[in-house]
C-alpha cells in the first residue's frame, strides 16, 4: 500500500489476495468437497494436518465457524467450556456455541498476557453430576487478540497440557494468529499444537487469503467436526478455488510475518514516545498494537482523527484503540501513522484530540 493511500490499520483481516494467490485460484482443479473429490481442498487439509502435526484437518469459511464446530465436537447439550473472559470466542462470536450447541461457558479472568490461571482452572474443572455440567474442553487463544497480540510461552501451554490430562480434558486452540505465535516464540506449529487437542487457525488474517480457515485434530474428532460443519450449513462444493489461496498462502506468506513484528514494535514505540500515551510494550510480541490516548481523551474522537487523515484503527473500547500490521502496510506507512500521532496528539497529555491532516 502506497503510504499516500489509506493506511488501514484495522486488522490483518483486511489483506487482499496476493497476485500468486489470484493465479493458484484461477488455475486452481477443483472436484465436489461433499463427495470429498475435491484434489485442491484435499492437498490443503493433508499440508495443515502436515504442518501442524495432527492426523487430519478441515477446511471451513472462518475462524468464527471453526471455533463453532470444534466446540460443538467437543462438547454436548449442557456441557461445558472453560474460557477467557478476553477471548474472541466470549466476545466475538454471536455466543454461537451456547446459541447452537447449549454449550455453558464457564469464564475466568485472562491475565494482562492471555493465560488463565492454572489453579483457578483446576479448582473449577468438573465433572457431571445431578447438580453441574461437565467440563469437556478449554478453550485458549494464541496469539491472544484482547491481550494485544501476546504469545502463550510453551512452559505454559505444557503445563495446561499436564493439568487437562490429569482432569481429563481436552484443549482447543483458537489459533486465528498461530503462526504470528510460531515465529515470535521460534517454537513450530507442530510443537504448539502438540500440547492441544485441537486448533482452529485462519488463513485470512496475516497469511492474506481471501477466505478460509482450518481445524486440525485427531482423525476421529476431525470426522465429527466435519459432520458439525455439515449442521451448521458450512459444508461447501468446489471450494479448491478458494483453498489454493490458503496453500499459497501456507507455502509463502509465513516467513515474513516478521517484517509484520518489526514494524508493530517500531510503530509501538514511537506511539509510546509520545506525550500521555500509553503502550504496554511487553504485549506487544507480533502485529498488534493495542494503545491508550492521553488521559481524558475521548478515544472515539482519537479514532475520527487518525481517520480524516487518511488512518484507519480499530476501537478497543476501555482498552484503546488497536493498530495490526500485516503485508499491506509498509515502512513508509509507519512512518506516515506516527507523523500524524504526534500531530494528534501533540502537547494533548490530557484533553480531547485535535484533527490532524
Ligand atoms: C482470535 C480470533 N479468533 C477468531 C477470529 C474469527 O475469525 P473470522 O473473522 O474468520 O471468523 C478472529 C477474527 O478476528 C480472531 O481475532
Amino acid at each position: 500500500m502506497p503510504s499516500t493511500g489509506l493506511i488501514d490499520l484495522r486488522s490483518d483481516t483486511v489483506t487482499h489476495p496476493t497476485d500468486a494467490m489470484r493465479r493458484a485460484m484461477a488455475a486452481a482443479e477443483v472436484g465436489d468437497d461433499q463427495y470429498r473429490e475435491d484434489p485442491t481442498v484435499t492437498r490443503l487439509e493433508e499440508r495443515a494436518a502436515e504442518l501442524f502435526g495432527k492426523e487430519a484437518a478441515l477446511f471451513v469459511s472462518s475462524g468464527t465457524m471453526g471455533n463453532l464446530v470444534a466446540l460443538l465436537a467437543h462438547c454436548g447439550r449442557g456441557d461445558e467450556v472453560i474460557l477467557g473472559d478476553q477471548s474472541h470466542i466470549l466476545w466475538y462470536e454471536g455466543g454461537g456455541a451456547a446459541a447452537l450447541g447449549g454449550i455453558v461457558f464457564n469464564v475466568r479472568p485472562n491475565a494482562p498476557t492471555g493465560e488463565l490461571d492454572l489453579d483457578d482452572v483446576g479448582a473449577v474443572v468438573r465433572s457431571a453430576t445431578e447438580d453441574f455440567p461437565a467440563t469437556k474442553v478449554i478453550a485458549i487463544e494464541d496469539t491472544h487478540n484482547r491481550c494485544g497480540g501476546t504469545v502463550l510461552p510453551m512452559g505454559y501451554l505444557r503445563r495446561l497440557r499436564a493439568l487437562a490430562d490429569e482432569r481429563g480434558v481436552a484443549i482447543h486452540m483458537d489459533g486465528a494468529r498461530v503462526f504470528n505465535a510460531a515465529v515470535a516464540s521460534g517454537h513450530s506449529l507442530a510443537e504448539i499444537a502438540a500440547t492441544v487437542d485441537s486448533v482452529q487457525f485462519c488463513l485470512s488474517k496475516g497469511l492474506a487469503a481471501p477466505v478460509g480457515s482450518m481445524v486440525t485434530g485427531s482423525r476421529a474428532f476431525i470426522e465429527t467436526v466435519r459432520l458439525r460443519r455439515k449442521q451448521v450449513g458450512g459444508a461447501m462444493r468446489q471450494a479448491g478455488v478458494i483453498a489454493a489461496a490458503g496453500l499459497v498462502a501456507l507455502d509463502e506468506m509465513r516467513d515474513r510475518l516478521v517484517d509484520d513484528h518489526a514494524r508493530a514494535r517500531r510503530l509501538a514505540e514511537g506511539l509510546a514516545s509520545l506525550p500521555g500515551v500509553t503502550v504496554d510494550l511487553s504485549t506487544v510480541q507480533t502485529n498488534i498494537v493495542v494503545f491508550r490516548p492521553p488521559a481524558g481523551s475521548d478515544f472515539a474522537a482519537a479514532s475520527a482523527a487518525f481517520r480524516d487523515a487518511g488512518i484507519l484503527a480499530s476501537g478497543f473500547g476501555t482498552r484503546g484503540l488497536r493498530m495490526v500490521t500485516h503485508y499491506q502496510i509498509d515502512d513508509a506507512a509507519i512512518d506516515r501513522t506516527l507523523d500524524v500521532a504526534s500531530r494528534i496528539f501533540a502537547g494533548r497529555a490530557s484533553g480531547r484530540p485535535v484533527a490532524a491532516h
